[in-house]
């Protein structure tokens, strides 16, 4: 059956079975290349994007139950106030080591700094946690938070 969602802003009909994940629909059949496969198993993050506001493992998702949602990828956010913020921070921050983590990283960030505008180390660090990073960039991210806290309030 095909699915009609919304990917960062604009509406799309896939040619998808119910049971594909999000991931490899976004990925294979929408061409949103933005939005990585890590694990495959919800462990790493990689795959993060936001479901209506919700930030969601996208390859544990299956394509059938974001039907009629907003589903945004890093490409999304980073055209709205706060996604900027965060890649303005990212980039005045030297955050990215190899790269391949980082639209999950800033995806769950942007989750995070809805959820609670101005974190503290301790709610940086719970709020990131289901996102690994194997280039351990983990302290510049959380000062790039702290930093896209401060400019998206400015
Ligand atoms: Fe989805 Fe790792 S690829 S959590």
């Amino acid at each position: 059956m095909p699915v009609t969602l919304t990917i960062d802003g604009q509406q799309r009909t896939l040619a998808v079975t119910d049971d594909t994940p999000l991931l490899w629909a976004l990925r294979d059949v929408a061409g949103v290349t933005a939005v990585k496969f890590g694990c495959g198993a919800g462990l790493c993050g990689a795959c993060s994007v936001l479901v209506d506001g919700e930030r969601l493992f996208s390859c544990q998702t299956p394509v059938s139950s974001v039907e009629g949602k907003q589903v945004t990828t890093v490409e999304g956010l980073t055209r709205q106030p706060l996604g900027q913020a965060l890649a303005a921070a990212w980039e005045e921050l030297d955050v990215v080591q190899c790269g391949y983590c980082q639209p999950g990283q800033i995806v769950a960030a942007a989750a995070l700094l809805k959820a609670n505008p101005k974190p503290d180390d301790a709610a940086i660090d719970e709020g990131m946690s289901g996102n690994i990073c194997r280039c351990g960039t983990y302290n510049r991210i959380r000062a790039a938070i702290h930093r896209a806290a401060d400019t998206a309030r400015a």
